[in-house]
């Protein structure tokens, strides 16, 4: 009896094992690239809060940039804006930012990779830092206050590249490559 299978089946097979194996990746890889900022078309949109940790320093220095020469680590600049659930830019917003050096501490004496700034007319702010370092078992982040329109909120922001090693909410991820040395997250107050 012969064994040879008929050319339509080998070929509609084929075709399954290249759906299955090259453009589902690409469909799980696209979503995951365009999760992490939030829209702002309605209420349930708004940035999810965090614990604010235990490094918080108040009074920090007004400043965009906290990157200075001879600063160990990689440098990054974070941008975006911060809107209202019903996507309105907010203006004179406080973005109050603290995070760790590339090694992993914070600084508790000084105010050392810590500072406050204002976003602009169209809710827009940047913050020239460098990428922090792990500590405790937790995954990079960014520690920011923000207060504007009324409204308040306390959060961190994570990376994607920590995704599998770390449970993320995929809400609190910049959106980022890394390499870039780039990012972006717009902030939602609701
Ligand atoms: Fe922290």
């Amino acid at each position: 009896m012969s064994r040879t299978l008929p050319a339509h089946w080998l070929e509609r097979t084929r075709r399954s094992f290249l759906r299955a194996g090259l453009v589902l990746p690409a469909v799980w890889a696209a979503s995951r690239a365009l999760a992490p900022t939030p829209a702002c078309a309605d209420p349930d949109d708004a940035t999810p809060p965090t614990g604010e940790g235990p490094f918080f320093r108040p009074r920090s220095p007004e400043r965009t940039t906290f990157r200075g020469p001879g600063d160990a680590g990689t440098p990054f600049e974070l941008t975006g804006r911060v809107l209202t659930t019903d996507g309105k830019p907010i203006a004179r917003a406080t973005l109050d930012f603290w995070h760790t050096n590339n090694a992993g501490s914070y600084d508790h004496e000084g105010f050392r990779f810590r500072g406050h700034q204002f976003t602009d007319a169209d809710g827009r702010y940047v913050l020239r830092t460098i990428l922090p370092g792990a500590y405790g078992g937790m995954p990079k982040h960014y520690h920011v206050k923000l207060a504007g329109a009324g409204l308040a909120l306390t959060t961190q922001l994570q990376f994607p590249e920590d995704v599998n090693a770390f449970r993320i909410d995929s809400r609190l991820l910049i959106r980022t490559a890394t390499g870039t040395g780039q990012g972006r997250f717009d902030f939602v107050l609701g």
